[in-house]
């Protein structure tokens, strides 16, 4: 078998759309411009990307982007200063603090101190809880772009085996909470885990998020299974020159393609879906903060 290859890249371009006209119709239906605002400490060269990029998109959407570069000494004083006039900003409907932050910064503290409804991650304690509860929340991005794919891709999700290889805040947990809320049998595993290959053989859909390059082999799929791959991991390609890099994900791309029923690349899978949802995520924040 060869997969079906999942364009996400194709799947994001199609939800931007959505969200762009959904802010047309706020902006000349009630003068309402959703506002977007990114913090970024210090100098991390990916996150970096990820801002501008986050940015640039925001803007594309036809809504207001706002970027705080911080130094990477600024105080945990200052930094929730920041937040706190952002959470009172009636022109800001969604924050984003780019994880990770700099050591010296109590990062549980900073993520709780953005107002819940302005969440736009889905990071703060109380959208934890709504989505562990199965209440209305905001939905950590990239799980809930793994979870659009997914349920285009299948239709319904209810019932199949679910193993999402991860237990990070950010991704395995969430992702695992919203399978189990669409009715999927859900197993988390991790580093930890024993006879791991055994446990993704079981598996209708597996999703990697363990952040280690091409961990997940071939010949763990079940054959048919859905594959899809959250990680991003620069590795050195002396083959494409001196000094070049390739982006490979968690899972084994080629061997696991061969198995597969349907597989994200990496890139063009899971990355582009993750701002889609945060440009969607910002809508509906707006939406909801305008009655
Ligand atoms: N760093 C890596 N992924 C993310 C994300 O989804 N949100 C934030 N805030 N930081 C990140």
């Amino acid at each position: 078998m060869t997969a079906t290859v999942i364009d996400g890249k194709e799947f994001a371009a199609k939800v931007r759309a959505q969200v762009a006209t959904h802010v047309t119709r706020l902006k000349t239906d009630h003068g309402i411009t959703p506002g977007l605002a990114v913090v970024l400490v210090g100098e991390d060269p990916a996150s970096q990307v990820y801002v501008r990029s986050k940015g640039k998109m925001t803007v594309e959407v036809g809504m207001k982007s706002v970027e705080h570069k911080l130094d990477v000494q600024t105080s945990e004083s200052d930094l929730l200063a920041l937040i706190d006039q952002l959470n009172k900003d009636p022109e800001i409907h969604g924050i984003l603090v780019q994880l990770p932050l700099p050591k010296h910064l109590n990062e549980e503290l900073v993520v709780n101190s953005v107002d819940p409804a302005k969440d736009v991650d889905g990071f703060h304690i109380s959208n934890v809880g709504l989505l562990g509860t199965g209440q209305k929340s905001m939905v950590p991005c990239t799980p809930l772009g793994c979870l659009m794919m997914l349920r285009d891709h299948h239709g319904s999700i209810s019932g199949m085996n679910a193993v999402v290889i991860g237990r990070s805040n950010i991704v395995g947990k969430p992702m695992a909470q919203l399978l189990l809320n669409d009715s999927a049998t859900v197993t988390i595993a991790h580093s930890r885990t024993k006879d791991l290959a055994d446990v993704v053989r079981r598996a209708d859909i597996v999703v990697a998020a363990v952040g280690r390059p091409e961990m997940v082999l071939g010949d763990w799929i079940k054959p048919g299974a859905t594959v899809i791959d959250v990680g991003i991991n620069r590795l050195d390609a002396p083959e494409k020159g001196e000094g070049k890099t390739k982006l490979v994900g968690d899972a084994h791309y080629e061997s696991c393609a061969a198995v597969a029923g349907a597989i994200t690349p990496v890139p063009g899978g899971v990355g582009p879906m993750t701002i889609a949802c945060l440009l969607a995520n910002t809508v509906t924040a707006c939406c909801r903060a305008n009655g």
